[in-house]
């Protein structure tokens, strides 16, 4: 049962469970209801549980439609209901757009207004990509295969050959952050002809294979979210990290925040398993080593053994994909290295709320009335 403990997060009161966990969002207005505005736009569904792809919008026709706000407020629902959807030839979008319309995202979707853009906290680091045209921009990740040949190349070689664990690749973005991303927007620049695919898994869909008696355990659940290598890269390259970095909460250089394993997504108002699995993930709070590893490795079973819950992106110039990742995680394919061509691409990351939990929020498969098999 939630106590009546203050724990004062986004400047608002904010219940907490027994076990620490916050219980929601007093400034979020949530679930949101889509109002229609873009039936009108065609796409087709990547799977029946995730992903959907527009394949002949623009995203500046969204941004300078009459109606810009209802159509991206109702995107943000189908974007948190699909987990990720998908759009085409998006060459006539610049960087400031890009970032207008992932922060409009958010903010239209009911993120805490004092919050924005993050900023990647090694913004200052002189290895820091430059976009294409040779600029940086605090807001905007980049990422290029060629560049990154080239820093494997000065790593010193690893011990004995084996085969490469690629389940390390799964993630949720900047989970190391004390309130981390709701949506990311990545463009791909330039793709080579093959390689380099994107996956997304749903958290809903994992959540919806576990057993209620499970469940009701990994909800009581926080996992640490630790990413020293930050702060190790400043103090190698004699600089500061960025503060704040898109949220007044997301300062300092600590970066091993707690989140629930657990969490409710505010614009659906649905259950996905969040911190219990990823790339961010230390550890599963307040239990032993061996079960923390056995919690961890379940979750990733279940995310590899079960296919159907997951969305796969083949990259094509100037194709997008936008994401929320309180209730996906996605993997790159790091393929790259097998084909000729870069692979270029600038990603926005929006930060939402502070991770909760509503002990009255339901799965994806219970609010729509879905059997499980
Ligand atoms: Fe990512």
């Amino acid at each position: 049962m939630p106590s009546a403990i203050e724990n004062g997060a986004n400047g608002n009161s904010n219940g907490t469970s027994s076990h620490g966990i916050p219980t929601s969002c007093p400034s979020c207005p949530t679930p949101l209801k889509y109002s229609g505005s873009l039936d009108h736009l065609p796409f087709f569904e990547i799977t029946p549980i995730i992903g959907r792809e527009y394949p002949t919008v623009k995203v500046t026709d969204i941004l300078n439609a009459p109606n810009a706000e209802e159509q991206i407020r109702d995107l943000a629902i189908i974007i948190s209901e699909r987990g990720v959807i998908f759009f085409r030839d998006q060459d006539d979008l610049n960087i400031a757009d890009q970032k207008r319309f992932c922060d409009l995202v958010g903010k239209l979707s009911g993120r805490p207004e004092e919050n924005g853009l993050h900023v990647h906290p090694i913004y200052r680091d002189p290895g820091n990509l430059t976009l294409p045209d040779g600029s940086t921009d605090e807001n905007i990740y980049v990422i290029n295969s060629e560049a990154q040949k080239k820093i494997y190349k000065t790593m010193a070689k690893r011990g004995p050959e084996e085969p490469r664990d690629l389940s390390r690749e799964w993630h949720s973005d900047s989970t190391f952050e004390t309130v981390p991303s709701d949506f990311s927007f990545l463009k791909m620049e330039e793709t080579p002809p093959h390689s380099g695919d994107t996956l997304w898994c749903s958290g809903y869909e994992v959540y919806d294979r576990i057993s209620p008696s499970f469940r009701s355990y990994l909800e009581t659940l926080t996992a640490t979210c630790a990413q020293p290598v930050f702060k190790s890269a400043a103090t190698a390259g004699n600089y500061d990290v960025m503060s704040p970095r898109g949220s007044p909460l997301n300062v300092g250089d600590d970066f091993a925040p707690s989140h629930p394993v657990v969490r409710t997504n505010r614009v659906t108002g649905w259950k996905a398993i969040f911190a219990g699995v990823g790339l961010h993930v230390t550890k599963i709070n307040g239990v032993y080593s061996y079960e923390d590893q056995m919690i961890r490795d379940y979750i990733m079973r279940l995310m590899t053994r079960n296919h159907d819950c997951i969305a796969r992106m083949k990259w094509t110039k100037n194709a997008a994909a936008i994401w929320n990742n309180t209730c996906v995680w996605h993997a790159a394919t790091p393929d790259t290295h097998l084909v000729d061509g870069n692979r270029v691409g600038v990603r926005a990351s929006s930060i939402g709320e502070v991770p909760y939990l509503d002990p009255k929020s339901k799965s994806r498969r219970e609010a729509l009335g879905i059997p499980i098999f």
